[in-house]
């Protein structure tokens, strides 16, 4: 079984993925994870600009390094969406995921474009949303937990200026899949998200 996952910044589709997956005993792939590295290999280099020596970067990734806590941050969040609207980039990465969700007994992987390039045919796809509002105060109390001085505002931009970056670009932009479940989770906590997820993939799988 291949789940797929998609959705903006913030929505709540990682911690979804890591659950289902866990659940139904599967592998999770958080593919923005790929991006970020790819990004702070540029940004080492001070070459973020440069689409060439990102897909370089890309082709030669080591999957081992993909634990990194840098590539937790805001920086490599914010490089990641530079290089992936990059289409060598996005290139380069394709093989890796494709290989990691044909892998029996299969995976749930996380990102933007899974339901739509990545694995077209995964039997659920899912496209998580929430407000903009919501994803931003999720993003501050994340960022507080860390004990990191947050401007509220400042992180709503942030995350407004990434959804434009991600559903504008040219290269596999943000959008769901035409047969993607949609699920908004403005007004759901991480449990009742989890909840209604794996009512979506047992509909799902029964009806194939
Ligand atoms: O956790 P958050 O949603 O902030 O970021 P992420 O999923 O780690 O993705 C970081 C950036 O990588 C996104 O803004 C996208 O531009 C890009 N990305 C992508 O283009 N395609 C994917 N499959 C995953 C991430
Ligand atoms: O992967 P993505 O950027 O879409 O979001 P995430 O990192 O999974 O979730 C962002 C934060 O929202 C985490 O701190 C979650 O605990 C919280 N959250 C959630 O994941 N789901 C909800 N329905 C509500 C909150």
């Amino acid at each position: 079984m291949i789940v797929a996952i998609d959705g903006p910044a913030a929505s709540g589709k990682g911690t979804l993925a890591r659950r289902i997956a866990a659940h139904y005993g599967l592998p999770h792939l958080d593919t923005g994870l790929l991006y970020r590295a790819v990004a702070v290999k540029l940004i080492h280099r001070t070459m973020l600009d440069d689409a060439e020596a990102g897909a370089e970067e890309a082709r030669r990734l080591d999957p081992a390094g993909l634990n990194d806590p840098e590539l937790r941050s805001e920086a490599a969040g914010a490089g990641a969406s530079v290089v992936s609207a990059y289409p060598q980039v996005r290139q380069a990465l394709v093989e890796f995921q494709r290989r990691f969700a044909a892998t029996p007994p299969g995976a749930v992987l996380d990102g933007r474009d899974i339901g739509t390039v990545i694995c077209p045919d995964a039997e659920v796809k899912l496209y998580v949303t929430a407000s903009a509002e919501e994803r931003a105060r999720r993003r501050a109390l994340e960022l507080r937990a860390r004990g990191e001085t947050v401007d509220e505002a400042e992180i709503l931009a942030d995350i407004r200026a990434r959804d434009a970056r991600d559903m504008g670009r040219t290269s596999a932009p943000l959008k769901p899949a035409e047969d993607a479940v949609h699920l908004d989770t403005t007004e759901l906590d991480a449990d009742a998200a989890f909840a209604a997820a794996i009512a979506i993939v047992e509909r799902r799988t029964k009806a194939a």
